[in-house]
């Protein structure tokens, strides 16, 4: 079934199990349009200060598509960055704005809820995901990532987990979400992990329009 999108308006969802497709498609699209495009990626980065890590340790931006996020890390001169996602047209855009500086970060095309290549990229210190959870609605896409996130964050690592909260939308980017508050978040990622801040978010999208999210930073305690 085809769906347009209530926040990119003119993207339409190739088929429903072809996401990397859809995904592809989603990013050739002008980046500064999309729904979930931030010029500043401030609350990110507010919240990564917090915690306080050297340069060299090694931080993992989950389904990065072409966040400037990515660009800022850069610049403020982490030696360790890996930028994921589903889709390859999404890093690419991003590495063709890094341009030389594209050389400084490591990339790696996967599938969060299958992952592959992620599973060996050894242990992280920062877990970051900005609007990329709420899309995995199946329970198992859910223990997957979790898993994920239990495998790759050492001891004394962060997670940073932004996604749509329980007053926010149904869908993202056309596709149906799955919503959360902190509990919800903690549980899933257990008493290793402590809260150290949550907080909701109304983010206003390109086109003026608003979308509520949840922030959360956890760090692991064992
Ligand atoms: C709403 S965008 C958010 C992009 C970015 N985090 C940001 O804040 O600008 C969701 C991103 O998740 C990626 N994505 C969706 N499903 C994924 C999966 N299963 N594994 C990895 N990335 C995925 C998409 O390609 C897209 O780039």
């Amino acid at each position: 079934m085809n769906t347009k999108c209530s926040c990119c308006s003119s993207i339409e969802k190739s088929t429903e199990n072809d996401l990397t497709s859809y995904w592809n498609k989603t990013y050739n699209r002008e980046i500064q349009k999309l729904g979930w495009y931030e010029e500043n990626p401030e609350i990110s980065l507010k919240l990564i200060e917090k915690c306080k890590l050297n340069k060299d340790v090694s931080i993992l931006n989950v389904g990065a598509g072409a966040s400037t996020l990515i660009d800022e890390l850069v610049q403020l001169d982490y030696k360790n960055i890996i930028a994921n996602d589903l889709s390859t047209n999404a890093l690419d855009k991003l590495k063709e704005r890094l341009g030389k500086e594209s050389s400084k970060v490591k990339w790696i095309v996967d599938d969060l809820t299958k992952p592959t290549e992620l599973n060996h990229v050894g242990k992280i210190d920062l877990w970051h995901d900005r609007a990329v959870l709420h899309f995995f609605n199946e329970p198992e896409e859910q223990n997957h990532y979790f898993e994920l996130v239990k495998k790759l964050v050492k001891k004394t690592g962060y997670v940073i987990i932004a996604a749509f909260n329980l007053n926010g939308a149904e869908k993202c980017s056309g596709l149906y979400v799955f919503r959360y508050n902190k509990e919800m978040i903690q549980k899933r990622l257990g008493s290793d992990f402590e809260l150290i801040e949550a907080f909701d978010h109304t983010y206003t999208m390109p086109s003026g329009d608003t979308r509520e999210y949840i922030y959360t930073l956890f760090q692991r305690k064992s």
